[in-house]
């Protein structure tokens, strides 16, 4: 090892829109959390990104939630390039999920960059099997037309995509009322 830093400090971020948090994000945190001593989730503030369907502070407030029995996980946000964001940590290592083949391209290209800007590598685990279809964009989507997608969100997501139906009556996305 060239300079034990990983040893000594072992700080991983795992970058996202989490909009919302699904039962596949959840896995990769878990996983991540038993390698890292130290893992920081951080919820993406992109202003390009039209219509999200839950704030910044809402997707936080989610994943502090889920992420509750884990005594080494944090949960923050950033806004700008996550090169920045991880240099102002001090992190070691970004760690992202891969779902299928076709996600490695792009993941590539981020993971070049990433390290080009700020020396710190990209770690990737593979997505569990049966989380491999899951997206938040499709979790969205099934919910918006009255679909169950119990079985691939926490419940506390659940109960918050509920609470955003009733609040907005899906006036900022695609979720319309129940029949
Ligand atoms: O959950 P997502 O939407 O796939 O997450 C994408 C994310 C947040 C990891 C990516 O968009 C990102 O890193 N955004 C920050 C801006 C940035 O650094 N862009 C250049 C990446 S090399």
């Amino acid at each position: 090892m060239p300079d034990g830093r990983a040893v000594q400090s072992g700080h991983a971020v795992i970058p996202g829109s989490f909009d919302p948090p699904t039962n596949g994000h959840l896995d990769i945190i878990e996983r991540a959390a038993s390698i890292f001593p130290r893992l920081t989730v951080a919820v993406v503030v992109n202003p390009q990104k039209r219509d999200p369907l839950f704030t910044v502070a809402e997707r936080e407030l989610m994943l502090r939630e889920c992420v509750a029995g884990f005594g080494n996980v944090q949960v923050d946000h950033f806004g700008g390039l996550l090169a920045d964001f991880v240099r102002s940590l001090r992190a070691d290592v970004i760690v992202k999920g891969l779902r299928v083949v076709s996600d490695f391209e792009s993941e590539m290209a981020y993971a070049h960059m990433n390290r080009a800007l700020c020396g710190v590598d990209t770690m990737f685990l593979m997505a569990h099997e049966g989380y491999s279809f899951i997206s938040s964009s499709i979790v969205k989507e099934v919910f918006g037309q009255s679909g169950d997608v119990a079985g691939f969100v926490p419940k506390s997501v659940l109960a918050a995509l509920e609470q955003k139906r009733t609040t907005t009556g899906g006036t900022n996305v695609d979720l319309p009322r129940h029949r």
